[in-house]
């Protein structure tokens, strides 16, 4: 029995460490139960114990490398055919450092698989699924670095600008249909994925540096007051709104029978 009513089950990516392992937890704590996906079999099981006995909620390990496409497939049809799936949580990522003109171009192609290519696939398996069933949440994590690409790495910041753009288009899709969408775009968060990607985050200004617990706890609370997008650093909502706003006023002129005449 669990000690809360069960939600039904979270399918969280990247459970093995930082914000999916936070994540985790939190909704063991609001009763869901798990599907907990990541390469480390190790530290799931750890965390699969822990949570076990501490929220008494059913929890599964499946140890999966998502830039593999054989692997995501099998994610998908078990999301597509296990009607106990309620949440998705797409959050397993990793970072690059550098140029892209000195770039590992196989180390790239494996960051747009996981962090592009496997979200996507398995944002469609959830969004039939859930659909179908009226319910459901989707969470993808992005980034701020969507909203200021000139200041991280190339590839990664486009990586995470897809995946705000996805979940913007996804949440139009899914309107009427009782899916929940949300993207959180964390600022710098204190994980293992700088130490992953070979950055030294020790030259990042500490009032800058997101606690992960912090942030997972007002990605949640975004998720609770309904936000499409969370940026759980900003102040003032008031500021994103304008932001969505400007890019409304772009819109009647962006398609256009005429060039403009600044170019005939
Ligand atoms: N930390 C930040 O400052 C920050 C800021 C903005 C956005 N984010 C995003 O937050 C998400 C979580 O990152 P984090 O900061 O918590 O980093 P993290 O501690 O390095 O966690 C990354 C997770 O992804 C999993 N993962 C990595 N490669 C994988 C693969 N090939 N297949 C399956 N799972 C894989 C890792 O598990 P295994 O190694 O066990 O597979 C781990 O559980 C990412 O999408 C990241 O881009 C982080």
């Amino acid at each position: 029995m669990n000690s809360v009513q069960s939600q039904g089950t979270a399918l969280v990516t990247g459970a093995s460490s930082g914000i999916g392992a936070i994540y985790a937890e939190r909704l063991a704590a609001r009763g869901f139960d798990l599907l907990l996906v990541a390469r480390d079999q190790e530290r799931l099981e750890a965390a699969a114990t822990r949570l076990r006995a501490e929220h008494r909620v059913q929890v599964e390990v499946l140890k999966a490398d998502l830039t593999q496409k054989d692997e995501v497939l099998k994610l998908e049809q078990r999301l597509r055919s296990d009607s106990s799936i309620s949440l998705l949580l797409n959050n397993a990522g990793v970072a690059a450092d550098g140029l892209l003109a000195n770039a590992d171009m196989d180390q790239l192609e494996r960051l747009i698989q996981l962090n592009v290519t496997t979200v996507t696939r398995l944002a469609s398996a959830a969004a039939a699924s859930f659909a179908k069933a009226g319910r459901g949440t989707i969470i993808n994590i992005g980034s701020v670095v969507a909203l200021f690409p000139e200041r991280f790495n190339a590839t990664y910041s486009a990586s995470k600008a897809y995946v705000l753009s996805l979940t913007q288009s996804l949440n139009a899709e899914l309107e009427g249909t009782g899916v929940k969408v949300q993207a959180v775009l964390p600022g710098v968060t204190r994980t293992e994925i700088w130490e992953r990607s070979g950055i030294d985050a020790t030259q990042i200004p500490a009032d800058m540096v997101m606690e992960a617990d912090d942030m997972v706890d007002a990605a949640l609370s975004g998720l609770d007051q309904g936000e499409l997008i969370t940026i759980p650093s900003l102040p003032d909502a008031a500021d994103w709104d304008a932001f969505i706003a400007a890019r409304h006023v772009l819109a009647p002129n962006l398609s256009k029978s005429k060039a403009a005449a600044r170019y005939t």
